[in-house]
C-alpha cells in the first residue's frame, strides 16, 4: 500500500528533464525536483547580500593575486567582472535566478557569463560555507553601522526635548500610581540611559564579531599558499578566525546582534507604550501632530498614535527573530548544515524592524508637545508630595522616618476624609496629629518644592536636569553643541 503509494506520488514530485546544476554537474547527471528548488533557494532573500558578496570576493581575488595562485590577468579581468555584476545589481538590471539557488552563485554564474572560464578560478580557496559566513558578518556590521548613528540620533531628540522641559512638573508613576512629582525632562533622560547601554551593546558585538572568517573554505582550512590575514585586513577586520571549524560554523555575531536589538526594541516599546498613555484622552499629558497621528475612518474625534503602536508591535517580531535564530542553532553539530541558512530571514526582519522604530521614534520625540498645565495638575492630585512631608517631620522635628511616615499617613487620611489637599490643612489641625509641626511645613507642600528639593545625584530636580542634558551630551553624542548627532559616546 506505502509502496504504491509512493511509486503514484514520484513522477510528480521530481523533474528528471532538468539539466543539473553546472556548479556540481560533475557528480550530478540530473536536476532537482521542483519542490527541492524551492526549499534550497535562498536568492529571494540573500540577494540582499549582494553588496558584501562582492566586496568579499574583490578581496579575496587580490590575496589570491597576490599570493600567485591567481594571474594578474585572471585577478583584473574578475574584478572588472565584479564591478559590473554590481552595477547590474544596483541598477536593477540583473536577473536573479531560484535555479542558481543563492547571491553567491547567481554572482558567480553571471560573472562567467561576462568573463569567460576565469571565473572558474576565483573560488580558488574557498567554499560558500566561509563565503556566506564573510557575507553575514560584513551585513551585520554595516548594520551596526547604521543603527549606531540612528540610535544616537534619537538620543540627541531626547536630549533636545528634556533641555525644553527641565522644569515640567508631571507625575512619576510607580504601578501606574501617581508616586512623586518628577520632571519630564528627567523622564526623558531615563530613555537617553537605556539607549546609550544599547549602543554599548551593538558596539560590544561588532568588537567581537570583527574577525574574518575567510580562508576556512570549505571547513578544514586550504592547501594553496593563502594568506587569511590579508583579506582580514582589506576588509577591515582586526584578525582572521583562529579556527576554520569554528569560523564557518559561527553565527554568534547573529545572534548578538539580534539579542541586542531585542533589547533596544524592549526600550523603544516601553517608551511607545507610555507616549500611547500619555496621548490619550484621560491623561492628555502630550500630544503629537497630525504628521504623526492616524485619524478613524468613522470616528471625526479621532488621533490614533499608530506609530507609537506599531513601534511597541515590531518588538514582538524582534523577539521571535531571537527565538528563531537561537532555536535553528540549538542543534547543529560543527561545522556548516544548511539550516544555517534560515539565520538570513531573521536577522534582516529584525534589524529592519527596529531601523524603522528607531527612526519612527526619533520622530515622535521631535513631534511632541507636552501639556504642562495638565501633567502639573496630575502630578499635585492624589497626595504626591506625602513623601516630602514625612522626609520634613525627619529633618525639621527629628522624627524617625517610620514615624514620620505614620504621622504622614494620619494628615494624609485627614485630608482625604476632608477632600482637601496636604496644603490645606490648617496647622491646628496638623498639630492635632504631631505638636511640633509648624507653619514651615508649607514650603515644602508643593510639586515645585518637591522637584526642586530631590537635588542629589541622579534626582530630578530642574537643575539636576539641565546639568543632565549637558553631560548627556558629552557622553553619548561626542561634543556639548547642539545640533550634535555624531557617533562617538
Ligand atoms: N545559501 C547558503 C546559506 O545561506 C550558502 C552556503 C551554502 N553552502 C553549502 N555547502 N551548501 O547558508
Amino acid at each position: 500500500m506505502a509502496r504504491k503509494n509512493r511509486a503514484a506520488r514520484a513522477p510528480k514530485s521530481r523533474s528528471n528533464t532538468k539539466r543539473a546544476n553546472t556548479m556540481w554537474g560533475g557528480r550530478y547527471k540530473l536536476g532537482p525536483a521542483e519542490i527541492m528548488e524551492k526549499i534550497n533557494a535562498s536568492i529571494g532573500f540573500d540577494r540582499r547580500l549582494y553588496a558584501q558578496d562582492i566586496t568579499g570576493s574583490i578581496a579575496h581575488c587580490d590575496m589570491l593575486v597576490a599570493q600567485g595562485i591567481l594571474t594578474a590577468k585572471d585577478g583584473s579581468a574578475i574584478k572588472r567582472g565584479l564591478a559590473k555584476v554590481r552595477e547590474e545589481i544596483e541598477s536593477g538590471r540583473f536577473k536573479f535566478s531560484t535555479k542558481l539557488e543563492d547571491i553567491h552563485m547567481n554572482v558567480e554564474a553571471r560573472l562567467a557569463e561576462l568573463i569567460g572560464p576565469a571565473a572558474g578560478r576565483l573560488h580558488t580557496a574557498r567554499s560558500r560555507n566561509d563565503q556566506v559566513a564573510l557575507d553575514v558578518r560584513l551585513w551585520v556590521r554595516d548594520a551596526i553601522d547604521r543603527l549606531e548613528p540612528m540610535l544616537a540620533d534619537l538620543q540627541a531628540a531626547l536630549i533636545e526635548r528634556a533641555e525644553e522641559y527641565a522644569a515640567t512638573i508631571m507625575p512619576g508613576f510607580t504601578h501606574l500610581q501617581t508616586a512623586q512629582p518628577i520632571t519630564f525632562g528627567h523622564h526623558l533622560l531615563a530613555y537617553v540611559e537605556m539607549f546609550g547601554r544599547d549602543r554599548g551593546r551593538l558596539a560590544d558585538c561588532r568588537a567581537r564579531l570583527n574577525e574574518s572568517p575567510l580562508g576556512a573554505a570549505a571547513l578544514a582550512g586550504s592547501p594553496h599558499p593563502i594568506d587569511p590575514r590579508k583579506t582580514a585586513k582589506a576588509l577591515g577586520f582586526d584578525r582572521p578566525m583562529a579556527n576554520s571549524l569554528d569560523a564557518v560554523s559561527d553565527r554568534d555575531y547573529v545572534v548578538e546582534f539580534i539579542a541586542a536589538t531585542s533589547l533596544t526594541a524592549v526600550h523603544l516599546s516601553r517608551l511607545a507604550e507610555e507616549i500611547v498613555i500619555w496621548c490619550s484622552a484621560p491623561f492628555r499629558f502630550i500630544a503629537l501632530s497630525d504628521a504623526f497621528t492616524t485619524g478613524s475612518s468613522i470616528m471625526p474625534q479621532k488621533r490614533n498614535p499608530d506609530a507609537a503602536e506599531l513601534t511597541r508591535a515590531k518588538t514582538g517580531r524582534i523577539l521571535g527573530s531571537f527565538v528563531a535564530i537561537c532555536t535553528i542553532l540549538k542543534g547543529l553539530p560543527l561545522t556548516y548544515q544548511k539550516d544555517m541558512q534560515e539565520d538570513k530571514e531573521p536577522l534582516f526582519d529584525a534589524a529592519d524592524s527596529l531601523e524603522l522604530g528607531v527612526a519612527a521614534m526619533a520622530g515622535m520625540i521631535r513631534d511632541l508637545k507636552a501639556n504642562p498645565q495638565r501633567m502639573r495638575a496630575v502630578a499635585s492630585a492624589d497626595y504626591s508630595v506625602a513623601t516630602d512631608l514625612a522626609d520634613w517631620l525627619v529633618r525639621k522635628v527629628g522624627l524617625p522616618f517610620r514615624q514620620a511616615h505614620h504621622v504622614t499617613g494620619t494628615l494624609v487620611g485627614i485630608a482625604a476624609d476632608k477632600g482637601v489637599d496636604l496644603d490645606k490643612l490648617s496647622l491646628a489641625e496638623m498639630q492635632a496629629v504631631e505638636p511640633n509641626i509648624d507653619r514651615s511645613v508649607y514650603g515644602v507642600l508643593t510639586v515645585e518644592a518637591s522637584v526642586a528639593a530631590r537635588k542629589s545625584l541622579g534626582g530630578t530636580s530642574p537643575a539636576n536636569v539641565a546639568r543632565a542634558t549637558k553631560e548627556a551630551r558629552s557622553r553619548f553624542l561626542g561634543r556639548a553643541s547642539k545640533s550634535a548627532k555624531g557617533r562617538g559616546r
